[in-house]
């Protein structure tokens, strides 16, 4: 078992299959990605190798990440791959949805248990100046195939941005009043090439969860094992709102989770400033050698992100950590 100096035990590896993405996100990557190429992403032996120690000691659930996960050509492949790994429970994936109508089907026949998808705005204007895809109305349908398709669960991701969300609790509440989602609300994240955005365009969760309370909104009970959102339900609707608040919470405490980049490295916090490379031991089959950098390395991992106490605060574009 990954245990470490606080008896936070790490269950949940969250696996960035490529840096690469077709979005355009004004807070991630406005530019794009496109220095990465497929080469520099693990290939499907290194993900099981990799897979294969991290089960071995004790990781229950992956989700796989990017960058956008479904730009890999073999992603239905590396889904049933975690689902055959001996100990792993869950596979769970995170995508911009771009594709979501064609592939879902093949996802869920090669395995996946749960499935995020990014919705940053409910408007086909603002949603496509946000993310540099015209694509809303495309992706709404994959919500609706994925519901259809009884997935244990879907979740959409929203980050709050100053600019689009100040109106638009409203719109998203009519979204979830008969569609059984969890809509959680990301508060933006500074990063290291963000800074000017972040200043510019920052809204704290706070915001939402006045509104939530004052509609009747309650907070709900959370499992240890639940994850970074606050999550809030109402009688009359079929969803739920979730809040992710890193810079108001400090959720650290119930961490269960460490994080692998598409080139093999090591993060033991989304926050944290330093990595470790697993490739070279990846080229072996032989999973000791894995399993002992692993257990030496948690070792290293910090109390707390102190983000709450405004002590850091930078982390790397979201889609190299994958989130
Ligand atoms: P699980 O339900 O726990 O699997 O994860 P999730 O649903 O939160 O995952 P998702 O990939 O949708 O991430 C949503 C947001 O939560 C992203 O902005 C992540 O960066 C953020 N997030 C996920 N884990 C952590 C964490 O450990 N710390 C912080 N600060 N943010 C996190
Ligand atoms: N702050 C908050 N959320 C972010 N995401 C990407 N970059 C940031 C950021 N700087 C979100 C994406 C996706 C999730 C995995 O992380 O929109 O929904
Ligand atoms: Fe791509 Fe996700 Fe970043 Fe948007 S937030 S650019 S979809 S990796």
């Amino acid at each position: 078992m990954l245990t470490d100096r606080f008896a936070r035990r790490f269950t949940y590896l969250r696996l960035s299959l490529t840096e690469r993405c077709n979005f355009r996100c004004t807070y991630c990557l406005p530019e794009g990605n496109d220095c990465d190429t497929a080469e520099s992403d693990l290939n499907i032996h290194e993900v099981r190798r990799l897979l294969t120690a991290f089960a071995r000691l004790g990781t229950r659930k992956v989700r796989l990440t990017g960058g956008e996960p479904a730009l890999r050509r073999d992603l239905s492949e590396i889904i049933s791959l975690c689902k055959s790994v001996p100990g792993i429970e869950q596979v769970a994936l995170t995508t911009n949805g771009y594709n979501l109508q064609k592939e879902i089907s093949g996802w869920k026949k090669a395995g996946l248990d749960a499935l995020n998808i990014s919705v940053d705005s409910l408007d086909p204007a603002i949603f496509s100046r946000i993310t540099g895809a015209d694509r809303l109305h495309y992706i709404l349908q994959g919500i609706d195939q994925a519901l259809q398709l009884n997935f244990q669960k879907v979740k959409l991701n929203t980050v709050l941005l100053r600019q689009h969300n100040t109106h638009s609790l409203p719109g998203f509440l009519r979204f979830i009043k008969d569609r059984p989602v969890s809509l959680r609300f990301i508060e933006l994240m500074r990063t290291n090439d963000n800074a000017g955005f972040y200043q510019e365009q920052h809204l704290s969760g706070e915001f939402i969860r006045q509104q939530l309370t004052g509609d009747g909104w309650q907070l709900q009970p959370k499992a240890t094992t639940d994850g970074p959102a606050l999550e809030y339900a109402h009688p009359d609707y079929a969803g739920r709102v979730g809040l992710i608040m890193p810079y108001s919470k400090d959720f650290c405490s119930s961490c269960n989770r460490l994080r692998v980049s598409s080139k093999g490295e090591l993060f033991l916090c989304l926050f944290a400033d330093e990595h470790q490379s697993l490739r070279e031991l990846l080229q072996s089959d032989d999973p000791a050698p894995v399993e002992a950098f692993l257990q030496r390395a948690i070792g290293g991992k910090e109390e707390s992100h102190y983000l709450h106490q405004q002590r850091s605060g930078q982390t790397r574009h979201l889609a190299m950590i994958g989130g």
